[in-house]
């Protein structure tokens, strides 16, 4: 019988429960290290699901996580700006690495990180997890099979709930790299292109994110050579659920992924129909890209399979971010010249 593949988990937080909660039910992963500045979180988490064999650490001593045979993968899930230490040392300890986006805010260190994924042969792979997702992975197939003719407009309603900690916020990256970059992944992923330039307008509701220079709501507007223009319209807030929706139009019809509800129960009475809730966070709504994503990862790591989601790929959504940032600054609309071919 072949081995499974040895796991780390960095981060226990929102991401973290996801990810460790779909590795103890993968028959192919075994977690053999959690490793969280909260060490209690980390014994509960192992007390909990009877996690025999599996260890813990604070981030002082993730040497003994690197330095552990057993250990073929490592998860990244803590905060944004840990991520670029934690890929290099991975990477240059022989570890496959899945990070959550972004890999970095910065692009030059995202740039470094993929150099050393492939110097060292090793996968690395960031979790633009919306690809994976049932809906909208079928609007992409459809979309390369030309079925809707020539494309028009592709559109986006982003809305998150719940509005994470300010904690969480002051440490994100800013809206356009922590939020942003999901949305326009997705979009040049679909349309298998990326916009030549982009203008966006944003504005802070909330004044302790305008405090921190950062903002809650945008609309972003693409446009790329083939004519197709984007619009993303995006907020930290909906209080009604996860508000996820994507439309395309073009010359033959329109695809749509709508929001979800929490189940499909609807009662109608004299006054109306009245349907669940929507689904509340990414956690429900995403669900099953998550699943997905980490037995793409976990492909990769054990066959040697090509990751789709590539430098190339995860460097040009960070320059369309920093695009849309410099675009509010300036209040124009900015051209966006790719540094990686
Ligand atoms: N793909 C998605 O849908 C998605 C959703 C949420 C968050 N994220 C990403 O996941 C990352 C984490 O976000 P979150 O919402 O889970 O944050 P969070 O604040 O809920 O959790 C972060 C966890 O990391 C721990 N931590 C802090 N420093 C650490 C270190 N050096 N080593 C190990 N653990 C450490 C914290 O104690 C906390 O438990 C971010 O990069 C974010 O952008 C992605």
């Amino acid at each position: 019988m072949s081995k499974k593949t040895g796991v780390a988990i960095f981060g226990l937080g929102r991401a973290g429960s996801i990810h460790i909660m779909n590795c103890i039910k993968n028959f192919r992963i075994q977690v053999v290290w959690l490793i969280d500045v909260d060490l209690d979180h980390c014994k509960e988490i192992i007390n909990k699901y009877c996690l025999d064999g599996t260890r813990c650490c604070t981030p002082n001593e993730t040497q003994l996580v690197f330095d552990d045979e057993n250990v073929s993968a490592v998860l990244i899930c803590s905060p944004t700006f840990t991520h670029e230490n934690l890929v290099k040392t991975a990477l240059e300890n022989g570890k496959a690495v899945f990070c959550e986006k972004p890999i970095s805010k910065s692009l030059q260190a995202t740039k470094e990180c993929y150099d050393l994924s492939e110097k060292s042969k090793l996968p690395l792979f960031c979790s633009f997890n919306r690809r994976f997702d049932p809906s909208i992975s079928s609007i992409q197939e459809q979309i390369r099979q030309d079925n809707l003719g020539k494309l028009y407009t592709i559109r986006t309603c982003s809305r998150d709930c719940p509005l994470p900690s300010m904690d969480y916020l002051k440490s994100s990256g800013g809206f356009f790299h922590d939020c942003a970059v999901h949305d326009i992944d997705m979009i040049c992923w679909i349309l298998n292109e990326y916009p030549k330039s982009v203008f966006a307008v944003a504005t802070a509701h909330d004044s302790r994110i305008r405090e921190m220079n950062d903002w809650d709501t945008a609309v972003i507007t693409l446009k790329f050579d083939s004519g197709v223009i984007g619009v993303i319209e995006i907020s930290r807030f909906s209080e009604f659920g996860y508000d996820q929706r994507l439309e395309i139009h073009g010359k033959t019809g329109m695809l749509t992924s709508n929001f979800q509800f929490q189940d499909s129960t609807e009662s109608f009475t004299k006054s109306g129909k009245l349907s669940t809730p929507l689904k509340w966070s990414f956690n429900s709504r995403y669900a099953e890209s998550y699943v997905n994503a980490l037995e793409t990862f976990i492909d990769a790591v054990r066959t040697g399979k090509t990751l789709e989601i590539c430098k190339r790929s995860t460097v040009r959504v960070s320059e369309i971010a920093d695009a849309c940032e410099e675009s509010i600054k300036l209040s124009q609309l900015v051209e966006i010249h790719y540094s990686e071919d």
